[in-house]
């Protein structure tokens, strides 16, 4: 199984943070954030990683990682995303470097405390269509800024809603999903969306509307840092008292 980790973006919403940095290279607790996602993955025993990066920031990454090695990788690729065209655009670049394998993709700003190596070992166990990761969140202000799933009374996935008015369940779509190969041949089939971008809740949707979408639910915390300042901060807090991908 490959690994993808996106880490582009113009992290706006951390203004003035990421004008003079990469959002993924600012510290969370004792080490820079794409560290952690690397940790993440390497954990689950993946370990031929792409990044996936963009802006003037970029070169900042092999700095930072040089060939991976120390950090448990066995073979580091990089990617550069030309402008921001969203999340399923930053995939699509790692079609060659998957070459043909299931993958497992994470958003670089997404921190969790537990390992993410069941829903890996769920996936390498059966791996067709999707699998993605839930967390559970109670205040609909914080899901209105997620991906949200509705769930039929078998608690099957009918359709995902990115960033939905009136969430239709208390679960929220983390940054982390494992996919066969064929979600390349579904990148290329799809539109930009209103903000002009190449959106993963519509790759997802592709895989609930074939009958091919299965999940989990995270167990213990999950952050996306990128989210918010207070978000970036939570993560931190959180991180710092208890560590994160544990098993
Ligand atoms: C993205 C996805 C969203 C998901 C979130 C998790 O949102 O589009 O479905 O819930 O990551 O971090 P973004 O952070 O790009 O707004």
């Amino acid at each position: 199984m490959k690994g993808v980790l996106l880490a582009g973006g113009t992290g706006s919403r951390l203004f003035p943070l990421t004008r003079i940095t990469n959002k993924h290279l600012l510290p969370i607790y004792d080490r820079p954030m794409i560290n952690w996602a690397i940790e993440a993955l390497v954990k689950a025993d993946i370990t031929e990683l792409m990044l996936v990066t963009g802006g003037i920031h970029a070169g900042e990454f092999l700095r930072l990682l040089g060939n991976g090695h120390e950090f448990g990788i066995d073979r580091l690729s990089y990617g550069y995303q030309e402008r921001p065209g969203g999340i399923a655009e930053a995939l699509g670049l790692a079609e060659q470097f998957c070459d043909h394998e299931p993958v497992l993709v994470m958003l670089a700003d997404n921190v969790v405390e537990r390992s993410i190596r069941p829903m890996v070992d769920a996936f390498r166990a059966n791996p067709t269509g999707a699998r993605i990761l839930l967390t559970e969140v109670t205040e609909p202000e914080h899901l209105r800024h997620l991906g949200v799933p509705a769930l039929d009374d078998s608690g099957r996935v009918t359709e995902i809603i990115e960033k939905p008015e009136s969430p239709p369940s208390d679960y929220g779509v983390t940054g982390i999903y494992c996919y066969t190969p064929e979600v390349f041949d579904i990148i290329k089939t799809l539109e930009p969306s209103g903000r002009g971008e190449l959106e993963i809740t519509d790759v997802n949707n592709h895989f609930v509307s074939a009958g091919l979408m299965a999940y989990d639910v995270l167990d213990g915390f999950w952050g996306d840092a990128g989210e918010s300042i207070d978000a970036y901060y939570a993560v931190n807090d959180f991180v710092r008292a208890h560590g994160a991908n544990k098993d």
